[in-house]
């Protein structure tokens, strides 16, 4: 072992020399090509070996990667992973949105949304899940490797904050609405698809519901998930479905979608940061999708659905510290980006664009807004309150009724006469 080594040692030494002069002939050019080699090491870790490719019309290249090889299982905790290929319990009281819908707008024609990718009538084969593909220049689009696929720190709301500077931190801007002050397993929300216009690249518009646990420190556990309109993500202004999550307030852990290892996807119909289509129309057809996030009261993983009919998957517990145990906040709403470009308010919009007051067909919504209980129950959140950083912005303005339930209209231009 000892004479091994130390031949294996004069053979490093050698190396390193061969190394050291290829680094220094290589001259100016080297640290381009150490560039290179790291972002095609990143898209090798984020790109798993596909059994299928897909193409979109809009220009996405979903994978078709074996269920075991998908991004999750890069994570230490999960190399013994078995995969839970379904959850063990749905809350009680799910019901069916499209009775619903039916039943409130008899005479409209529902349309199914789905994802554009299917246009192509292509499917992932059965054990696969669809993965949207990473490309160079989505990266390189990206401050750093590092960034690529995060939000950046602190773009949370903290309703009612003590500290002012806090809310309008990095210049997140939201309206939404939110329940505190229990212990909540889960949330649902039907939220109607829009095609936000973006002012910058750098910013973007959301439309989500987000799962909290914790204070609002840097300990902060988040869970979310609705639709997003993210030039600097996707390269595009397309509606897309997505996810996130973090366990310290957005720093060193979580990422959107699949883009780190963490969530495990089970569907092989619904690829996270795909396009949605169809969006709705402005005085036009109305499209809206639902999202269902709960907690496995058995397992202790929390759940994501799409829609009536698509389980997504699970982030396991052990991911997080408070939500490990219970979510304290849920908030339902939208978010933009204010990089205030020619040092004014971004004309980037949220959901339709349009104020709250509008109302259906014109101003973007949340309906059937319900949390899940201690019991695994749905049921209507109790003192729904409402916050915006700047209502003449962004507004939001919640109500009540039979076929909607709890429901809130938000979002607005962004700059106009009365922000600016
Ligand atoms: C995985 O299983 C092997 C064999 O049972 C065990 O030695 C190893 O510690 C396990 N790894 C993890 C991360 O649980
Ligand atoms: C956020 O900043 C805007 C513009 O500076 C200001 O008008 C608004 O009052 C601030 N909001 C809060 C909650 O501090
Ligand atoms: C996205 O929309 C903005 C503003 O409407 C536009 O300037 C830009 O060219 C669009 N980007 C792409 C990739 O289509």
């Amino acid at each position: 072992m000892g004479v091994n080594g130390g031949g294996c040692c004069s053979l490093m030494v050698v190396l390193v020399f061969a190394v050291f002069i290829t680094v220094c002939s290589a001259g100016r050019h080297s640290s381009i090509s150490r560039n290179k080699l790291q972002l095609q090491r990143h898209l090798n870790r984020l790109n798993k070996p596909s059994q299928k490719t897909i193409l979109s019309p809009d220009g996405d290249v979903i994978e078709c990667v074996h269920i075991s090889r998908q991004p999750a299982f890069d994570h230490p905790f999960l190399k013994n992973h078995t995969i839970q290929m379904r959850p063990n319990y749905h809350p009680e009281g799910l019901y069916d949105d499209s009775k619903v819908a039916s039943k409130s707008k008899p005479k409209e024609k529902r349309q199914t949304v789905s994802q554009l990718w299917h246009h192509s009538g292509e499917k992932c084969p059965e054990g696969t899940i669809p993965v949207r593909r990473t490309k160079e220049e989505d990266v390189l689009r990206a401050k750093s490797i590092k960034t690529y696929g995060r939000k950046k720190h602190r773009s949370i709301a903290k309703p009612r904050s003590p500290d002012p500077d806090l809310v309008n931190e990095s210049g997140h801007q939201h309206a939404i609405a939110y329940v505190e002050g229990d212990k909540y397993y889960g949330a649902k929300a039907t939220i109607n698809v829009w095609e936000p216009r973006i002012q910058q690249p750098n910013e973007f518009s959301l439309s989500q519901i987000w799962v909290l646990g914790g204070s609002f420190g840097q300990d902060l556990n988040s869970i979310e998930a609705g639709w997003q309109v993210s030039p600097d993500l996707y390269g595009d202004n397309n509606t897309r479905l997505f996810t996130y999550w973090t366990s310290d307030a957005y720093q060193a852990t979580g990422c959107y979608n699949l883009l780190c290892s963490g969530f495990i996807q089970i569907n092989s119909e619904i690829a996270m940061g795909a396009s949605i289509s169809p969006v709705s129309g402005y005085r036009g057809s109305q499209y809206d999708i639902s999202i269902l996030v709960w907690k496995d009261p058995k397992e202790g993983n929390w759940w994501m659905q799409f829609g009536n009919d698509y389980v997504m998957g699970y982030w396991p517990s052990f991911l997080f510290s408070y939500l490990a145990d219970t979510a304290s906040m849920i908030e339902w709403g939208g978010e933009v980006v204010n990089s205030e470009p020619d040092g004014q308010h971004t004309a980037t919009q949220m959901g339709s664009g349009h104020f709250p007051e509008e109302g259906f067909g014109k101003a973007s919504y949340f309906r059937n807004i319900q949390v899940v209980d201690e019991s695994n129950n749905l049921k209507a959140p109790k003192d729904i309150g409402t916050f915006t950083e700047q209502s003449n912005c962004y507004d939001v303005q919640t109500g009540n009724n039979g076929d909607w339930g709890h429901y809130f209209y938000y979002g607005g231009p962004g700059r106009n006469d009365n922000c600016a």
